[in-house]
């Protein structure tokens, strides 16, 4: 899958002129990207800082500099640039130094000008990341409570965020908000009151947390003396929620009895604390919300029609995750963001094979699952992408993409030995890992054990 249509960055060149240099230019220019040729090691260092490229890609033979050495000018200047190296003849040691050093890719002469516009493509990937990291906090619908937004691009949540303006706006009391587990529900509710009415009080209960009694008294408070243990008088959280909201959680738990005091509270805006004799008035928009289907209970008996028809005034739908994966990148990058502050890490982004792996799975607890899987990365890893490997097992197996993280790098525009593709194989693997030899030897399909013998039958030890 490629993303071809973000290109607007500026990518250097360091290349003497040809005929390839030439294309290549023309091809990214084409693209949308603007494109600075230079000649020599020092300018090409330069372009770095001024103008602050997106990609540099260099070939070695063509500068005075040693390529090592050129490498880490680079990336003690601007250490978060990708640098694409060239060269006629990589030695497996300076590919596996340069790989360590934070080179993004060296590539074999000669190449093809379109192979070469394909890995500035991914390299480019990381830019984009962090273009969407840091506009993300303009998305769609910025709800600001304390550290909390909805993010989201896809169609439908276009929708919901219109909807959630024009309620909030509104003097509309009664929204039934819909969906799967973790789809957003709470989010959606929390938005909806503090785009209205910020200053005013939330209160929100489970309706299924509580025995019917219990939930009756939360809800509607009650009188001194209405029961034996009612010492004195306490208001409910209808009343406490006067002016503002009140969030009734899993409202298809709430018992019967219960649904005929609300359907009341609803269409008289009045109730009575139990035990008490005169009806208190109130303004409290209702918002409940359930990932049970309504419907299907309605139809056993279990929920009152009439309630269900005047909760139903405004109803939101939030489709599940795998309804709207055009949501994924942009929430992934969300949570990124949010959890490097959080657990003060700099994880760039996802790696575009960990993109693929989240795109083809079905997230059966939706956003909130998502939300736990970028956590659980960020925590446990060190490096600056995440990678496929950080993702759960499942996720793996659920997905059908093949990686392509090692077939890129053994897919050569020149036929090579089977020997040459295993140590290019090698390198990527060790690469990708950090020089990590268990990780590595994972990704490979290997053990580490047979990992550490071709190592040394390859002469790639470094020692
Ligand atoms: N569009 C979104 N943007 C940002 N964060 C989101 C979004 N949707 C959900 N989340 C986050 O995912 C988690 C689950 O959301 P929430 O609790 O609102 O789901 P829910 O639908 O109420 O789930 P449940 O039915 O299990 O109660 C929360 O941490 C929430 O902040
Ligand atoms: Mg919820």
């Amino acid at each position: 899958m490629s993303k071809r249509s973000d290109w607007a960055f500026k990518i250097g060149l360091v290349m003497a002129r040809s005929e390839i240099s030439e294309e290549v230019a023309f091809k990214l220019s084409n693209l949308g990207s603007e494109v600075t040729p230079t000649q020599t090691a020092e300018a090409g260092i330069n372009l770095l800082s001024d103008p602050g490229i997106d990609v540099l890609v260099a070939d070695i033979d063509a500068i005075e500099l040693d390529c090592l050495d050129f490498l880490k000018s680079c990336k003690r200047t601007k250490p978060d640039t990708a640098v694409i190296l060239l060269g006629s003849a990589f030695d497996a040691e300076v590919a596996f130094e340069a790989a360590r050093l934070g080179a993004y890719q060296c590539l074999s002469k000669p190449i093809e000008p379109d192979r070469m516009v394909d890995v500035i493509d991914h390299a480019l990937d990381g830019a984009r990341l962090k273009r969407e990291a840091s506009t993300v906090r303009q998305m769609v619908v910025g709800y600001r409570r304390s550290d909390r937004f909805i993010v989201g691009k896809s169609e439908v949540m276009q929708k919901i965020a219109e909807v959630i303006e024009k309620v909030a706006r509104s003097r509309a009391s009664t929204v039934l908000i819909q969906g799967e587990s973790g789809t957003g529900k709470e989010l959606i509710a929390k938005a909806i009151h503090f785009r209205g009415a910020p200053e005013a009080p939330f209160m929100e209960i489970t309706c299924s947390s509580l025995p019917e009694n219990l939930l009756e008294s939360e809800l509607f408070g009650y009188e001194k003396g209405a029961f034996t243990d009612a010492k004195s008088s306490k208001a409910g959280l209808v009343e406490l929620a006067e002016g503002g909201t009140l969030f009734l959680d899993e409202i298809g738990e709430l018992p019967l009895n219960l649904q005929a005091k609300l359907l009341r509270l609803i269409e008289m805006k009045r109730f009575r604390r139990i035990g008490g004799v005169k009806d208190i008035e109130v303004s409290t928009r209702i918002i409940a919300a359930t990932n049970r289907d309504l419907k299907a209970a309605m139809d056993h008996g279990k929920f009152r029609e009439d309630l269900y028809f005047r909760l139903m005034v405004i109803p939101i739908y939030v489709p599940a995750l795998r309804e709207r994966k055009d949501d994924i990148p942009i929430l992934a990058s969300y949570f990124i963001d949010y959890f490097n502050a959080e657990l003060n890490k700099s994880v760039r982004g996802l790696s575009r094979e960990a993109q693929e792996v989240m795109l083809n799975y079905h997230w059966p607890g939706n956003v909130r699952e998502l939300r736990n899987t970028i956590e659980r990365a960020i925590l446990l890893e060190s490096t600056d992408l995440i990678l496929p490997e950080h993702l759960p097992h499942e996720m793996l197996e659920a997905s059908h993409s093949p990686s392509r993280s090692l077939s890129s790098s053994i897919s050569p525009s020149v036929p090579i030995s089977l020997k040459e593709a295993e140590r290019r194989a090698i390198v990527a693997a060790l690469a990708w890992s950090g020089g990590n030899k268990s990780k590595a030897a994972r990704l490979l399909g290997i053990s580490r054990q047979t990992l550490r013998q071709k190592i040394k039958a390859l002469g790639l030890a470094k020692n």
